[in-house]
């Protein structure tokens, strides 16, 4: 099966990543002909602004992946940008591609969100109206078959409300500078180019005729727009395409140190470059269960970031479910807990971290490994492009 897959040069990665995709990745390479790219262009597409940090990012990508264990004797490993046929499948995509799958895609709006950390706004919006919306919903005079969903809709279209509120001056405007984002920082990402994301995605899909996409949950829709665009074009100008699917991950997610999502801007990441040191320092300071409060209170496992953790990375499987059992029964304090996860946190990064500096030394050689890569994406690329043209008409 042929399998492509491509992620955003953001900076440094973590363990969110690795457990995300890139685990993933590696495994896939194995037994599949597998293609991985920098989304170089994709980048471009949210911060073309500081396009300073962009070839640095890149780079440390690039490292980061060798590193991790991608292998480009069983990869091909490029550069979004080095192969120009994307961009050329991408125009004519755009051609078919109705503007209404565009604006509906709900990751325009999420990603939007993402990058305007309003998602943080929001949940603060929603500790705020739940006990109104309740209160709402008890007051009408209908009777509400599912009032959990009901609530949760409410919830949902009130939050998204007070975010535009927010943002169109009519309350506190404080909130605003509080988390420090900008109505021009708001309205930055509303360009053609983030629009057409999923339809530039498409291209990178469609153009190796790529049958598996590893992609984290949160890519969904993209993947499920490829597939139409794909069904779209083959209805129109013949088959063509074959319709991708999504390949997603068994790990279980990881959430970052604070339980909230692992992200850079979230200040709640590991890092494959952190030295032990800083494992030890954010590995104490993670959050637990909330009620736990001392050491022979019990605890709730199954909510706490830490016990992921175990589950994920201690390979002791005993050991897990003792600690799942000692928690529950206030026979284990979180700092122990920690302690006893931190070896196993350290065993995961340090190799990566230690091939890293080895790696970054010779920046030449891994240039030449992208640039090789990109030279068979492009023959293969050519080759679907001379078939499109044909079938457009447009040779
Ligand atoms: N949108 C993906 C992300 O943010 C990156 C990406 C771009 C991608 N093109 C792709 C992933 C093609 C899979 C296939 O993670």
């Amino acid at each position: 099966m042929r399998i492509i897959s491509g992620m955003r040069p953001t900076g440094k990665l973590h363990l969110g990543h690795y457990y995300g995709v890139i685990k993933s990745w590696i495994e896939l390479q194995e037994k599949e002909e597998t293609f991985f790219f920098i989304a170089d262009w994709h980048a471009l597409t949210t911060s073309y602004k500081d396009v300073n940090e962009l070839e640095k990012n890149i780079k440390e990508l690039m490292v980061d992946w060798l590193s991790l264990g991608l292998d480009p004797k069983k990869s091909v490993l490029f550069r979004q940008s080095h192969v120009k046929q994307h961009a050329e499948l991408y125009l004519l995509l755009g051609m078919i591609t109705p503007k209404s799958w565009l604006e509906w895609n709900p990751t325009y709006k999420d990603m939007k969100y993402n990058l305007l950390k309003i998602q943080d706004l929001e949940i603060q919006f929603r500790g705020g109206i739940r006990d109104a919306v309740r209160q709402f919903i008890n007051m009408l005079p209908y009777k509400v078959e599912d009032f959990e969903g009901f609530e949760e809709h409410l919830m949902d279209s009130l939050a998204e409300n007070l975010v535009e509120a927010l943002f169109n001056g009519l309350i506190e405007k404080e909130m605003l500078q509080k988390i420090n984002v900008s109505k021009r920082e708001f309205y930055e990402t509303d360009t053609y180019g983030f629009l057409g994301y999923p339809v530039l995605q498409s291209a990178d899909i469609l153009i190796y005729k790529a049958e598996g996409v590893p992609v984290g949950e949160d890519q969904l829709p993209h993947i499920e727009m490829t597939r139409e665009i794909a069904r779209r074009f083959n209805h129109l100008y013949g088959n063509t395409f074959p319709e991708p699917k999504a390949l997603l991950t068994e790990t279980p997610k990881i959430p970052g140190t604070d339980g909230r999502k692992m992200s850079k801007s979230y200040g709640n990441a590991i890092f494959f470059s952190d030295e032990n040191k800083e494992i030890e320092e954010k590995i104490l300071k993670m959050f637990t269960d909330p009620q736990k409060l001392r050491k022979n209170d019990p605890g709730r496992p199954d909510i706490c970031a830490v016990f992921t953790y175990h589950k994920i990375m201690n390979p002791n499987k005993d050991e897990v479910e003792e600690i799942y059992r000692d928690c529950k029964e206030g026979k284990l304090g979180c700092v122990e807990c920690k302690r006893k996860l931190l070896p196993h946190v350290i065993s995961v990064i340090e190799p990566v971290r230690e091939r890293r500096k080895t790696i970054a030394k010779d920046i030449g050689t891994i240039h030449d490994v992208f640039e090789e890569g990109s030279k068979k994406a492009r023959e293969i690329a050519e080759r679907t492009m001379e078939e499109v043209r044909e079938k457009m008409h447009i040779k």
